[in-house]
């Protein structure tokens, strides 16, 4: 939730070509440039996209500064009216693209729900700060694979605090949404031996796994829950042990966390656990590392967590005040 005004610029425009609101939120650019990802999916209310933008914006703050990137918390929300056809998703990016490119380089974008790498390279006509382009194009490409990546070094140390072992062999785990993060790992969870249950607003996106829709799916018996898809999805009710996944802002409002950890719930926080994405593509892209080193970058997310998990406050708690502690001292190492 964002309760007072935080956030150091944001613009929403409504698109000369396309008639629908976009948004840009800076929320801090403390530690370097914004950088967030561009999304882009139908709300019912501009208002409503506005909000997202906000929220996301401030998620990515706390995801940069706890990765140890020396980049801000933005984000782009392109509030889609329904239905939309093709060439109205074309003028909104353009739009978008337009829009981003008046930031000067302050804000970066990437992307996210409903945007990919050929959109960035769409995105380029407008404006040069945007990531992951195709790699044809000499871009780092999607961020899922890296982001999913993440997730697993984040699993892997939920998975030690709860069980005692890093292996997800024969957990139940249920995954919910099966877009392009939350299908790799559907694939490599299962592939690792657990049992997993997929759901998905598509139910054809959950062939091959066993299926239940997603207003059960979060309150499931289960040994992991993995939200993989929208916000505002994880209140007190989860039954799993252990919460972890690459969706943002998670919770249906920060007073949850304390909550679930009195329960015995363990919720690896949102903005740890999805950070593959940006310390990969941020890495290679801005910092010029190569892919083996990037790589290596995300998997020290697995100590993150375990450094998070260890700590006698809440996780949640305990990551806002690893971001805190990295934004105010400036000092990224
Ligand atoms: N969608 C990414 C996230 O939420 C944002 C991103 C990815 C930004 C890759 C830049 C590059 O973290």
């Amino acid at each position: 939730m964002v309760e007072s005004w935080e956030h150091e610029e944001v613009v929403t425009r409504l698109g000369r070509r396309s008639g629908v609101p976009v948004t840009v939120a800076v929320h801090s650019r403390r530690l370097g440039p914004a950088a967030g990802g561009i999304r882009l999916r139908q709300y019912p209310t501009w208002q409503d996209g506005l909000t997202d933008a906000l929220r996301l914006s401030r998620a990515m703050t706390y995801k940069c500064a706890v990765a140890g990137v020396p980049f801000g918390g933005g984000k782009t929300v392109i509030a889609l009216p329904s239905p939309m056809s093709p060439s109205l998703r074309a003028d909104a990016l353009a739009d978008a693209g337009e829009l981003i490119a008046s930031f000067g380089g302050t804000y970066l974008g990437g992307p996210d729900i409903g945007t990919g790498p050929d959109d960035m390279l769409y995105l380029r006509s407008y404006t040069d700060h945007v990531f992951c382009l195709p790699e044809s194009h000499g871009g780092t490409g999607s961020s899922s694979g890296p982001t999913a990546r993440g997730v697993l070094a984040a699993l892997r140390a939920g998975m030690s605090a709860v069980f005692g072992t890093t292996s997800v062999a024969g957990r139940r785990v249920v995954v919910v949404g099966m877009g392009s993060v939350g299908s790799l790992l559907a694939r490599e969870l299962s592939a690792q031996g657990a049992s997993v249950v997929a759901a998905d607003v598509d139910p054809a996106r959950c062939a091959g796994y066993e299926q239940v829709d997603v207003a059960s799916a979060y309150s499931l018996p289960a040994d992991v829950l993995v939200p993989a898809a929208v916000g505002g999805v994880i209140g007190p009710d989860v039954r799993a042990p252990l919460v972890v996944g690459p969706a943002n802002n998670q919770l249906v409002s920060d007073d949850v966390a304390p909550v679930l950890a009195k329960a015995g719930v363990v919720w690896v926080p949102d903005f740890v656990a999805s950070a593959g994405g940006v310390i990969y593509t941020l890495s290679r892209e801005a910092s010029g590392f190569d892919h083996d080193a990037a790589l290596a970058r995300v998997e020290t997310i697995e100590e993150t967590v375990r450094t998070v998990l260890a700590s006698d406050v809440d996780p949640l708690a305990a990551a806002v005040a690893l971001a805190e502690r990295r934004l105010s001292s400036l000092a990224l190492t």
